[in-house]
């Protein structure tokens, strides 16, 4: 069993991804560290992040125990970790060397002590468009950007991260207009996945709509 969830940041990708890996046994794929790590290697080189050589060639020899390593970073997951992210995610050479990766995870998917899984979870912005076209069940989850930002202030607050709701949610929009507005795999949802606004939904009521549509497809 393949899912994919893809939609903008805080959207609440990451908890319906971890609940369905918990409930059906499945290895979860957050694709998004990939290009996070990409961008904080970037960043801790003092390398620019306009520069798309540079970028690609880190992706091209970037290992998943490196990208692993990198993810304990404390900016892996800050601001400065997302806005690099973002950037070099636009680049096409980094998104081709970052994609086998991606893919070959769903060959063999194991959980993080090495058991067997009954499938993957992929998390992202192109796991059903580009990563996985062939995936069982495909869902775009998004909200509003107020509603998404307020949610990762308070994440960020909760992490003891100093910072303004207002920075967060220009950050936000800058991201959501550069990932829809790139060339290469823009965020947008596939022909047939199913879009679900959590802007109004609890997570219980999120997870209640999702869970049929996971139930139909096993
Ligand atoms: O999901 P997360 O916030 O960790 O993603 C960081 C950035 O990585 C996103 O803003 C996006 O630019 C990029 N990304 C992507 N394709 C994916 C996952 C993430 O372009 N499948």
């Amino acid at each position: 069993m393949i899912i994919t969830i893809d939609g903008p940041a805080a959207a609440g990708k990451g908890t319906i991804s971890s609940y369905l890996s918990q409930k059906y046994k499945l290895a979860y794929f957050d694709t998004g560290m990939v290009y996070r790590a990409v961008g904080l290697q970037m960043v801790l080189t003092g390398t620019d992040l306009q520069n798309k050589e540079a970028a690609a060639e880190i992706a091209r020899k970037l290992t998943f125990p490196q990208m692993m390593e990198l993810s304990l970073h404390p900016d892996f997951r800050s601001d400065i970790g997302g806005q690099a992210a973002s950037i070099v995610s636009a680049y096409p050479d980094v998104r081709s060397a970052l994609l086998k990766m991606q893919q070959d995870f769903a060959l063999n998917p194991v959980f993080a002590d090495g058991s067997k899984a009954n499938g993957v979870v992929y998390d992202g912005r192109d796991t059903g468009t580009v990563v996985c076209p062939h995936a069982d069940l495909k869902l775009f989850v998004t909200a509003s950007a107020e509603v998404r930002a307020m949610r990762r202030y308070k994440e960020f607050l909760q992490k003891g991260m100093s910072t303004s709701y207002d920075k967060v949610l220009q950050d936000m929009v800058s991201r959501d207009q550069r990932d829809s507005n790139r060339s290469s795999a823009p965020l947008k949802p596939a022909e047939d996945a199913v879009i679900i606004d959590t802007s109004e939904l609890n997570i219980d009521e999120v997870i209640a709509v999702i869970i049929p549509l996971v139930e139909a497809k096993l």
